[in-house]
């Protein structure tokens, strides 16, 4: 079973909506997909409760309080993780991923952050062993602002692919609202996004994204 985890401890870098729509693509590729939702929050799972009847199924689990038991049936396991988790739990967390997608925002605030976060994740023992595999994909993008050729930068200055970047679009809240990834969305209104996408699946569908 492909783990994908997509994570920063950051708040609203776009964790949930990352996570919701990498399972929706994989979902429109025909694999069963189960996202876990580690976030009392529940946003995936509120997502997936949106999801109409008329496109391919995701199952869910709320393991912030149902508690989590990886799925022997499953293609693909997408797991949305709260903010703020450090030390042991981000440890405990790590330990059920072969990929971790780390989102970050072009805001100084939110590059500090990631910048602290780098640092912390490079010494869990799991990732010192190589045993998962770390991309960082830039959120909200708005080519052509200076934060953005800042955040560039600094992305491309990590240890850690840079496998992507998203633009900041009214798409991401009207597929959020309707249970739906952009994949899911009329294609001519999506073309940039699919676009953008296409270079992160890449690198998750390559043998670089897995341990
Ligand atoms: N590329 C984007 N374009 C436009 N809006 C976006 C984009 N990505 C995320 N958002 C919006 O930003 C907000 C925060 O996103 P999201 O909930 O995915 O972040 P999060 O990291 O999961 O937050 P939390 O840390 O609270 O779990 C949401 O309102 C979401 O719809
Ligand atoms: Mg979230």
């Amino acid at each position: 079973m492909r783990t994908i985890m997509v994570l920063n401890p950051k708040g609203g870098c776009g964790k949930s909506t990352i996570a919701t729509n990498i399972a929706s693509f994989y979902a429109s590729k025909g694999k069963s997909v189960m996202i876990a939702d580690f976030d009392p929050q529940g946003s995936s799972i509120d997502w997936l409760a949106a999801r109409p009847d008329n496109v391919p199924e995701i199952e869910g689990i709320a393991a912030w309080k149902d508690g989590f038991k990886p799925p022997r049936n499953k293609d693909v396991l997408i797991m949305d993780v709260p903010a703020g988790v450090h030390g042991k739990d981000l440890t405990a967390l790590i330990r059920r991923a072969q990929t971790v997608v780390i989102p970050v925002l072009p805001s100084p605030i939110d590059m500090r952050a990631a910048a602290k976060f780098v640092h912390e994740i490079h010494h869990v023992g799991k990732v010192e062993k190589n045993q998962v595999k770390l991309a960082v994909v830039a959120n909200r993008v708005k080519e052509n602002t200076l934060v953005f050729h800042m955040l560039e930068k600094f992305l491309k200055k990590l240890d850690i692919p840079f496998i992507g970047k998203l633009r900041d679009t009214q798409n991401y809240i009207r597929a959020a609202e309707r249970g739906l990834g952009v994949f899911e969305l009329a294609p001519s209104s999506v073309y940039q996004d699919m676009e953008q996408w296409a270079s992160i699946t890449r690198w998750l569908n390559s043998k670089r994204s897995m341990p």
